[in-house]
């Protein structure tokens, strides 16, 4: 017999099924053994009568979590099973044995953390893997949809970037070598060929934050678009949201009805424009309407950002912060000097910001001052003197922290849930 998903069994309803997968959950008697078998669509019970497999039993009673199986059958429904459908077996492969799985009852985070491997089987981590592939593959489509190449930069670096000291050193054949933040510099010179480019690809940064926001790696979504000035950034960020959390709705109500994700709190986000406010006046809302004490002229703390966002239920762009607290790429604003045209997209529910983007600086002597300012090396940064000297064009762009969307989406409560293998300051393995 033909196999079919667990899922496509569940909807043909009735009628001689075979199906194959894992055992998630067993339990036995001397008359019957009662396995739920798991593959990546779906879970389903299945009842093994003794009577039947007399010859095979012994194996069968055995059977234990994450076996492996094939399975045929007639499939019906059943009131007392938890999806509404079983399959009496009639035929019963045994593929690969599994004796005492590792992860059986709950076990802390470290456990878990440290059983990753294993771990990515349980229904949770099925249910935010396959969001994260919606949200990867909607980015993709949402990018190309609007007319984007796809373009990739090198993540090994001599040096350059948003922050000199959280970028992690690599032994280049002796020489000081450097992980990339960000495909931002690469992208502006390959933006004077495409015009309109994006990239989804690791980043990373050797920030000391053990936050439930920070990795160490992380998949950043890029773009950078010839001829755009701020407000056109912007409209791309808010539409590429928009689209993502479309697509997770249409395509994973089941994995979001698992995770028990609260899907009233993303309908105001696919329904009401973002708002944009400036720094400036965010700084004045915390004072007044959070009677906190912040000072003009650093960036915005978490507890800040928090503050400011239990006043929406959407993202909102913060525009215009301090020129001297910003990358030195992000040009100084002409109407409000002491700020830079650059924004922050920050995310409802306290998850902290979401996309950083900004217009970019080709004023060369400017440039320069901004990043002696910062202690940098001016030869480091040379080939990026050179992009903007032949035929400079007002661009922007951004970067999306794509682990952070996903743990807003599904609501998570840290983002190491957001991927697979997670790494931090403090986890490497497996
Ligand atoms: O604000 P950032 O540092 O901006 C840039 O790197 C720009 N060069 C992007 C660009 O304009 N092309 O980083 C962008 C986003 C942040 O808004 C945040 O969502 C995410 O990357 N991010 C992190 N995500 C997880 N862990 C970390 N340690 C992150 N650091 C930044
Ligand atoms: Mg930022």
């Amino acid at each position: 017999m033909k196999f079919i998903s667990i899922e496509q069994a569940i909807k043909k309803g009735k009628g001689k099924v075979a199906v194959r997968g894992w055992i998630y959950r067993e339990r036995g008697s001397n008359k019957f053994k009662f396995i739920i078998l798991r593959d990546s669509t779906n879970i389903i019970q299945c009842v093994l009568p003794r009577k039947k497999f007399e010859d095979k039993w012994e194996k069968i009673d055995k059977l234990q979590i994450e076996a492996s199986l094939e399975i045929e059958g007639v499939i019906k429904k059943d009131k007392r099973a938890f999806n509404g459908y079983e399959i009496d077996a009639s035929k019963v492969n045994i593929v690969g044995l599994s004796n005492e799985f590792p992860i059986q009852k709950d076990l802390n985070e470290e456990l878990l953390g440290d059983r990753r491997h294993l771990w990515l089987r349980s229904q949770k981590m099925t249910a935010i893997m396959k969001i994260r592939s919606t949200v990867t593959g909607a980015l993709h489509e949402y990018f190309r949809s609007k007319g984007f190449y796809e373009f990739q930069s090198p993540i090994i670096i001599p040096g350059g970037a948003e922050e000199g000291p959280t970028m992690f050193e690599l032994n280049y054949f002796g020489k000081k070598l450097y992980l990339t933040q960000t495909w931002q510099l690469y992208a502006e010179a390959a933006m004077y060929a495409l015009e309109k480019i994006y990239c989804i690809a690791p980043s990373f940064r050797a920030e000391k934050s053990k936050t439930s926001r920070h990795l160490t790696e992380y998949w950043h979504t890029e773009m950078e678009v010839a001829w755009a000035n701020l407000n056109d950034i912007m409209k791309y960020a808010e539409e590429m949201i928009k689209h993502v959390i479309k697509r997770v709705l249409e395509k994973n109500q089941n994995e979001l009805k698992y995770l028990k994700r609260d899907v009233k709190k993303l309908q105001p986000s696919l329904k009401k424009r973002f708002p944009r406010i400036t720094y400036d006046k965010a700084v004045k809302i915390l004072k007044e309407k959070k009677k906190m004490k912040v000072s003009w002229g650093k960036d915005l703390r978490t507890i800040e950002e928090e503050k400011l966002m239990e006043l929406y239920d959407t993202p909102v762009f913060v525009t215009n912060y301090p020129k001297e607290v910003v990358a030195f790429y992000k040009p100084r604003d002409s109407k409000n000097p002491k700020t830079a045209r650059c924004f922050d997209l920050l995310a409802p529910e306290a998850n902290g910001e979401l996309v950083g983007g900004s217009e970019r600086d080709t004023n060369l002597k400017e440039l320069k001052q901004a990043l002696e300012k910062k202690g940098e090396k001016l030869e480091d940064y040379s080939y990026y003197f050179d992009i903007h000297r032949y035929g400079a064009v007002p661009h922007g762009g951004y970067g999306l922290g794509t682990e952070r969307l996903i743990k807003w989406i599904c609501g998570l409560d840290t983002i190491k849930d957001a991927i697979a293998f997670p790494r931090t300051m403090t986890r490497y393995n497996p």
